[in-house]
């Protein structure tokens, strides 16, 4: 029977060994994997290790927060925090198509993190949260043109990093049990998967500020709201999306015409494909209510039942 605790104490002594007083560092993104592996290295190197956490603005309502809270506060992990939401939004004004959209963010993203690390001087060691599926599919070449965009691949070559990646004989249900063990906590553990894109490919077309601040404050109520319910882990997704056009409504005895949010949850095992998760009705009443009422500019909710394949779990 595979044991936490001999797997952390193994694989604390594993990169002890290895990392000898080189240096580590590490991509944070506040998902498990990465979250679980940086605290992994963590014990077993303490200060060694530097993360990197880029906040590309595309962020949901908390997030950055929650990572600074948990990583620089509780954790004490050497954390650099780059606010670089105004870079992006720059390179994103006016992109409107969905794979340009991905490629500009992927690329800014890269760069970002390249001139935080050469401002650390020499590293050693770059930690990867691979999971034990992602080493298996690796091995073709569509996923590995899937995860090129789903991981920080490209560094430099003359960085010349060797890779710790202690998860990779990991399934996800071990790896939160680990993470657990860690002490991280729940809403880390515990989150569902979020595309390295962001909010981005939730607002249909352009990107704007004020889209983004809609489309946050309509997430944060589908997130709460779920879990108030209780099944925010048996849901594989949930989120809202922003569609780019607008519809009439009326509210008091005045005509409005406004943004609609669409609600998506799905149920699934491995994102390959997925089910439309059959809400109870007065669930999606209380979520729909919530957002016309507390969200401005928006004055329609609508769910979205269409499974995968036809449909992607995103809009984008
Ligand atoms: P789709 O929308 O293709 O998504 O059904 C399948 C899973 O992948 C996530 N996803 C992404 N993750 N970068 C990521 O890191 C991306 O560009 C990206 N696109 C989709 C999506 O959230 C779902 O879990």
């Amino acid at each position: 029977d595979w044991s936490v605790s001999s797997f952390i104490e193994e694989q604390v002594a594993a990169i002890r060994e290895r990392v000898g007083d080189g240096r580590v560092l590490c991509a944070l993104s506040g998902g498990v994997d990465s979250s679980v592996a940086a605290a992994l290295v963590h014990r077993a190197v303490g200060d060694r290790l530097t993360c990197v956490f880029v906040n590309h603005g595309l962020l949901r309502q908390g997030e950055a927060e929650q990572v600074q809270k948990t990583f620089g506060q509780a954790l004490q992990v050497n954390l650099v925090y780059v606010d670089a939401s105004e870079r992006f939004l720059t390179k994103l004004a006016g992109v409107t198509d969905p794979e340009e959209k991905r490629k500009i963010i992927g690329h800014e993203f890269i760069r970002v993190f390249e001139e935080e690390a050469r401002k650390l001087g020499k590293v050693d060691f770059l930690v990867q949260g691979t999971l034990y599926p992602d080493v298996i599919e690796s091995g073709t070449a569509t996923a590995a043109v899937i995860k090129s965009h789903h991981n920080v691949g490209g560094l430099p070559e003359d960085m010349e990093l060797e890779l710790i990646e202690p998860l990779r004989l990991l399934f996800k249900d071990e790896v939160r049990r680990v993470g657990e063990e860690l002490g991280l906590p729940e809403e880390i553990v515990w989150r569902q998967p979020f595309p390295g894109p962001g909010l981005a490919i939730r607002i249909l077309g352009e990107v704007t500020p004020e889209k983004l601040g809609i489309l946050r404050q309509a997430d944060a109520i589908v997130t709460e709201e779920i879990r108030r319910a209780g099944l925010y882990r048996e849901i594989w997704q949930s989120f809202a999306v922003l569609p780019s056009m607008k519809s009439v409504g009326v509210m008091g005895d005045e005509r409005t015409y406004a943004y609609p949010i669409v609600v998506r949850a799905v149920t699934s095992d491995d994102a390959m494909t997925a089910d439309w998760a059959r809400l109870p009705y007065d669930l999606l009443e209380r979520i729909s209510s919530r957002i016309v009422n507390e969200v401005r500019h928006v004055n329609r909710v609508v769910y979205d039942i269409t499974s995968k394949p036809p449909a992607t779990i995103e809009w984008e």
